[in-house]
């Protein structure tokens, strides 16, 4: 075991785990952050997805002494404790069914924004196709990462305007 201090939504963590333990497992039973979820373990579903500097990454296969970053999850998405616009939007669009995979989907999407805040439907797909869902709601998933992108640019239009 060793100790390892992590930042995740902004708060300082110190830890004592396996150096070989994958965040997931550090997310979900030391910090209880349990909205990431486990799927494949192998880096192939995109459930257990979060952020590392605001890069989206599989915390099934990244080993906790690798972490060099500041850590989100989609309990710290918003920053502030309310809706990202992500959240928003899929709330608008009543994207879950099952929603197990929902919080990978809404990390990826939200990575897929930070770069790219006007995605086309072929963005959209090819940035989330390592997000699977079983339940098939990739066209709602769709309709909502225009809607928070719009949201954005609104957003945007309005601060310029206010200049
Ligand atoms: S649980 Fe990590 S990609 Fe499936
Ligand atoms: S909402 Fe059920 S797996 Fe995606």
């Amino acid at each position: 075991m060793s100790k390892y201090k992590l930042i995740v939504n902004e708060q300082e963590h110190e830890v004592d785990v396996a150096s070989d333990m994958p965040l997931l497992w550090v997310l979900r039973d030391k910090l209880k952050l349990t909205g990431t979820k486990f799927g494949c373990g192998i880096a192939q579903c995109g459930a257990c997805t979060v952020h590392v500097d605001g890069v989206a990454v599989r915390s099934c296969v990244l080993p906790v002494q690798y972490v060099k970053g500041a850590v989100t999850t989609i309990e710290g998405l918003s920053g502030n404790g309310g809706l990202h616009p992500l959240q928003a939007a899929w709330i608008d669009h009543d994207v879950p069914q099952c929603g197990y995979c929902q919080s990978g989907q809404i990390m990826s999407a939200a990575s897929l924004l930070a770069t790219n805040p006007k995605p086309t439907d072929d963005d959209i797909d090819s940035a989330m196709a390592g997000n699977y869902c079983r339940c098939g709601t990739y066209i709602r998933i769709r309709k909502a990462v225009h809607s928070a992108a719009s949201f954005y640019d609104a957003t945007a239009t309005a601060k310029k305007g206010g200049e």
